[in-house]
């Protein structure tokens, strides 16, 4: 079974506790999922192997870390994944950027791919799939399955909140794939939002209704 990681670091938490606020507007629950998306992505990436190389100081040569290993990419879940995206590539101006857009099926009520743009190089790469809400896991497990279809082997899901039925959806479907999630809340209501959640993420960041 993979792992569950709640990043509960004080800065996240408290950031977090704003935009659940549904008096914080969409401009301060941009900048908000902005910097919680980077928090998490600084925490999570503390396991990232590193290499010494030779190095010259204004002083002497010395021997130095660098990051060594696989190279990142940010897949934001469209549309509400997009808000986490610039955060992180402040910390990893690197990283490439996939996109995967899925739309629920009226009668199937399944995940349907309508866009999906990869790196090229996808089986060498390590994926942080990203989106706000792990809410009922389908989203989450199809874009994982997608990315796996098209080669790649290293992937992590990060989400600000989620509850235990989309942890369990992912979880089952996806035994390699490490969850990372702000918070972990205590379930979902009849209508599929997250509760206590922070309401509709897409809108918040979009200021759409
Ligand atoms: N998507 C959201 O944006 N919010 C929820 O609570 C659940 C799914």
């Amino acid at each position: 079974m993979s792992k569950l990681v709640v990043v509960d670091h004080p800065m996240i938490q408290h950031k977090l506790s704003i935009l659940r606020d549904k008096n914080t507007g969409s401009r301060e629950f941009r900048a908000l999922v902005k910097e919680i998306g980077m928090l998490m992505v600084y925490e999570i990436t503390r396991d990232l192997p590193l290499e010494e190389i030779e190095i010259e100081t204004p002083v002497t040569k010395t021997r130095a870390k660098v990051l060594a290993g696989k190279k990142l990419a940010v897949v934001p879940i469209l549309r509400a994944g997009l808000g986490m995206v610039d955060g992180i590539l402040e910390l990893i101006p690197a990283a490439k950027v996939g996109h995967i857009g899925l739309y629920r099926d009226p009668e199937t009520l399944k995940p349907v791919e309508y866009f999906c743009k990869l790196p090229q190089d996808v089986e060498e790469r390590e994926f942080l799939v990203v989106d706000p809400m792990l809410a009922t896991g389908g989203s989450a497990e199809a874009a994982i399955q997608l990315l796996k279809d098209r080669g790649a082997k290293n992937i992590r899901l990060v989400c600000l909140v989620g509850c235990p039925e989309g942890v369990k959806m992912v979880q089952e479907a996806h035994p390699d794939v490490d969850v990372y999630l702000a918070a972990l809340d205590e379930k979902l209501n009849d209508h599929g939002y997250i509760v206590p959640g922070l309401g509709d993420a897409g809108d918040r960041i979009f200021g759409t209704k």
